[in-house]
């Protein structure tokens, strides 16, 4: 069987995090694509050299050469500016929509059938910058929000109950910003609704960590933003892609009137498989959650009419 192909564009914090996941679960071979031509080489070449230790047989490589991306099945975007302390992720917009702009008109000519994941902040906008530079359909591109917003809430959760967190289901939806939808409702342990098992104050702090999970860790690194948890989301997403998992996840997908919103980029849940996004799933919510949706959805629109 043909070895799936990964680029990954931007090979610092969260691409060369994605890159040594990927290979460590030995899901394809990896190229490396950043402007810093030879710190990509080096990334990937350190990785490689883990390879015997690790029992991968991948192949990395790091290149500032398009051509060399080419036959890609997944490319995921992680190049732009991270933030700092104080800064919000609607602040990186104007750096980060050249650069996405031109790291996908200048890869995804090489690859016309791959699924684009987008990390790039803020994410939900360039993600519709991404549809749009590069031609592909709507449901080849996504964009990384929920999966991350909601395994900081599956943590909180855990912790708050001192239990596995692997038995904790969340789910936040909404514009991956300070206006995402944390639902309390439809978060649970071991099938157990989180309702009866917290009080109401509890579950309104972590609701509220959540909405904040990133800047808490931009606070405490000073020099950029958070990495493992946002590679691990990726990876979780493109295996769902790559093993047509059929995985339900919220993920920013292009909305056509679904939740009443059209012709944008948010965070809802989606069933994610060799197709990309294969449907997305329509909850029940109550007036108060879809109208918190609606507007973290504005605020999404808002940020792309501005890029
Ligand atoms: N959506 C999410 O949930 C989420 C989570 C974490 C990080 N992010 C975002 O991901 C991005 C990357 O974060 P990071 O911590 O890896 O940053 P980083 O500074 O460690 O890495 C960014 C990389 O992009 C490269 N780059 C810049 N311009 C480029 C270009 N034109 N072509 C190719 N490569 C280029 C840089 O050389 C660098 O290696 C940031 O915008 C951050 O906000 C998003």
């Amino acid at each position: 069987m043909k070895r799936a192909k990964i680029t990954i564009a931007g090979s610092g914090n969260v691409g060369a995090t994605i890159a040594h996941l990927t290979v460590l679960k030995g899901l394809g071979d990896v190229v490396l694509y950043d402007i810093m031509t030879e710190a990509a080489q080096g990334k990937a070449l350190d990785l490689q050299e883990s390879g015997p230790v690790e029992g991968f047989d991948c192949l990395v490589v790091g290149t500032s050469q398009p051509s060399d991306t080419a036959n890609s099945d997944i490319i995921i975007v992680t190049a732009g500016m991270a933030r700092k302390p104080g800064m919000s992720r609607d602040d990186l917009l104007d750096t980060n929509v050249n650069i996405v702009k031109q790291v996908v008109r200048e890869i995804t000519p090489y690859s016309p059938h791959a699924l684009l994941i987008v990390v790039t902040n803020p994410s939900d906008v360039m993600a519709q910058v991404a549809l749009q530079e590069s031609g592909y359909a709507p449901e080849k591109v996504i964009g990384l929000g929920g999966v991350l917003d909601s395994t900081r809430m599956r943590s909180f959760i855990a912790l708050e109950l001192g239990i596995s967190c692997e038995d904790v289901g969340a789910l936040v939806l909404g514009g991956h910003g300070d206006g995402m939808v944390p639902l309390i409702r439809y978060s649970q342990a071991g099938g157990v609704p989180v309702e009866k098992l917290l009080d109401p104050e509890t579950l309104e702090s972590i609701v509220e960590r959540t909405r904040h999970g990133g800047a808490e860790i931009v606070h405490l690194l000073k020099t950029g933003s958070a990495y493992y948890a946002p590679a691990s989301s990726v990876v979780a997403m493109m295996e769902a892609v790559l093993k047509d998992k059929k995985a339900v996840m919220p993920v920013s997908a292009y909305v056509k009137g679904e939740y009443g919103i059209a012709d944008l980029f948010v965070g809802v849940p989606v069933i994610l498989g060799r197709f990309g996004v294969e449907k997305i799933v329509e909850l029940d919510l109550l007036p108060q959650e879809r109208q918190d949706l609606m507007n973290s959805a504005e605020a999404v629109r808002k940020g792309f009419g501005q890029a």
